[in-house]
């Protein structure tokens, strides 16, 4: 029992600690292929900068912007450069998780900025998308839904000729029940 408690407080603890962590770095919870926007929040900063430069996991080189000049450095058509140096993540991935950096190189005697953002995107949605749209197997889809069209439609007809056979038997219940009540009070 005594150990129970000390366990509880101890993931309390590393949970407390977590989230104090977690609160330090600006976090994005992002759903699969949506279309996600990580702020540059050294922008926040400075507004003076010769260019700006993401990359993924501190040192992995994503896309800059130069002026009006931008240089891609992955073949990913997922990434875009937008307002205030937001990076548009396009069909968004769980592959797509991890550590984002915006950098700003500063001009000659300034101080280069950088911000961090950590995206998490969940892997357990993205197979849920996946199977309830197939999303290139259109022909998988189509008699899936007939299937179910047609079940459907078996199961309307059946519970309505269900229904009919119920009034049927109540009407004539009834019927009946007048008829009886009729022959009682013609007794009484
Ligand atoms: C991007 O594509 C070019 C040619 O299409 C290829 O030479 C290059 O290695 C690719 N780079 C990456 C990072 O995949
Ligand atoms: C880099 O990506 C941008 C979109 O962010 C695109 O407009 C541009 O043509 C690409 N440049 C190169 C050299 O592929
Ligand atoms: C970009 O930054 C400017 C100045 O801080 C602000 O007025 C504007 O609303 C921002 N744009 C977006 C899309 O957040
Ligand atoms: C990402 O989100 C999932 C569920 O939303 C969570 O279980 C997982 O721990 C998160 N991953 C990180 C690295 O925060």
């Amino acid at each position: 029992m005594g150990n129970l408690k000390i366990s509880a407080l101890l993931l309390f603890a590393m949970a407390t600690l977590h989230c104090g962590i977690s609160e330090s770095m600006d976090y994005i919870e992002g759903n699969c292929n949506e279309v996600i926007k990580l702020p540059c929040k050294a922008t926040d900063r400075t507004t003076t900068y010769r260019y700006a430069m993401w990359y993924k996991m501190k040192d992995i080189p994503i896309i800059k912007r130069k002026k009006r000049e931008y240089t891609n450095y992955t073949n990913s058509t997922s990434f875009f450069l937008g307002e205030n140096e937001t990076l548009e993540v396009h069909n968004v991935q769980p592959s797509d998780s991890g550590e984002y950096k915006c950098y700003l190189a500063a001009d000659v005697g300034s101080q280069n900025y950088y911000s961090f953002i950590k995206l998490n995107v969940s892997a357990s949605e993205c197979l849920d998308v996946s199977t309830v749209y197939p999303s290139t197997t259109n022909p998988v889809y189509c008699p899936v839904v007939e299937e179910l069209t047609v079940h459907w439609a078996v199961i309307g007809l059946s519970l309505f000729s269900m229904a009919k056979i119920i009034l049927c038997i109540v009407a004539v219940g009834q019927a009946r029940t007048i008829a009886k009540n009729g022959r009682w009070s013609d007794n009484n």
